[in-house]
């Protein structure tokens, strides 16, 4: 199986058609399923980020998942869906009823009122105000000396390269959080190659985001 997110977690990489086309070969050639994960699919800066269900003749062999975690601010209220082959269907269903059960009633009420007209101008507004916390997180990041960052399309973290400032991702992370009172998870909490990186969220208030940009351009001068 080949799995896949995009917007992605933890870098906020977008994946292009092209990209998912050629997973697409890929996973034909060598016979493999795509899990697509696509949670943050509707939080984007750019253009509306290709889907894997966008690529001709593949559903045969994609899992896609979706929750409401993120767009409609549900994070932990476990609720989420998938589209799958009809095939995989008993076995999934299997895995599902001696884990999670189902969903809890009072949650699926609750999600009802993401279909509303209201939620869907509310989640507008939301992602203009991550647009706009991005913009400030990554700009302020960037005019800290040694810390470069670039601006993601998708989901709500950063991701920034701190290598130059000569601690490792770990270390970083956590002198960060008990230094200078900033969570922030090591680029290694996602696997080796995150190394040199940070992930910040900016899934928080912009004045919060800014007093965390003052604490890490102090911290950073001290090490
Ligand atoms: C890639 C990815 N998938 C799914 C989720 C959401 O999971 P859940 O629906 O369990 O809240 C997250 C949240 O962090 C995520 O980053």
């Amino acid at each position: 199986m080949i799995v896949i997110n995009s917007p992605q977690n933890p870098t906020g990489g977008v994946l292009t058609l092209d990209d998912l086309r050629k997973i697409g070969e890929l996973a034909r050639k060598h016979d493999l399923l795509i899990l697509s994960d696509e949670i943050y699919s509707e939080i984007y800066y750019a253009d509306r980020p290709a889907s894997i269900l966008d690529v001709p003749n593949i559903l045969d062999r994609v899992l896609f998942v979706n929750g409401f975690s993120k767009i409609y601010a549900m994070t932990g209220w476990r609720l989420g869906y998938g589209v799958v082959p009809e095939d995989t269907f008993p076995t999934i269903e299997l895995f599902v009823n001696n884990s999670v059960s189902s969903a809890a009633t009072f949650t699926q009420r609750a999600a009802l009122e993401a279909f509303t007209p209201e939620t869907e101008k509310a989640t507008e507004r939301m992602v203009a105000e991550f647009r706009k916390r991005r913009d400030v997180f990554a700009d302020g990041l960037n005019s800290i000396p040694g810390i470069h960052c670039l601006k993601p399309l998708g989901a709500f973290y950063l991701f920034p390269n701190l290598s130059e400032a000569g601690l490792s991702s770990d270390e970083f992370a956590n002198r960060l959080l008990s230094e200078a009172g900033v969570a922030a998870l090591p680029g290694t909490a996602f696997g080796d190659y995150g190394e040199g990186y940070l992930r910040l969220s900016f899934a928080n208030s912009l004045a919060d985001i800014q007093a965390a940009l003052e604490r890490i351009r102090n911290f950073v001068s001290q090490v």
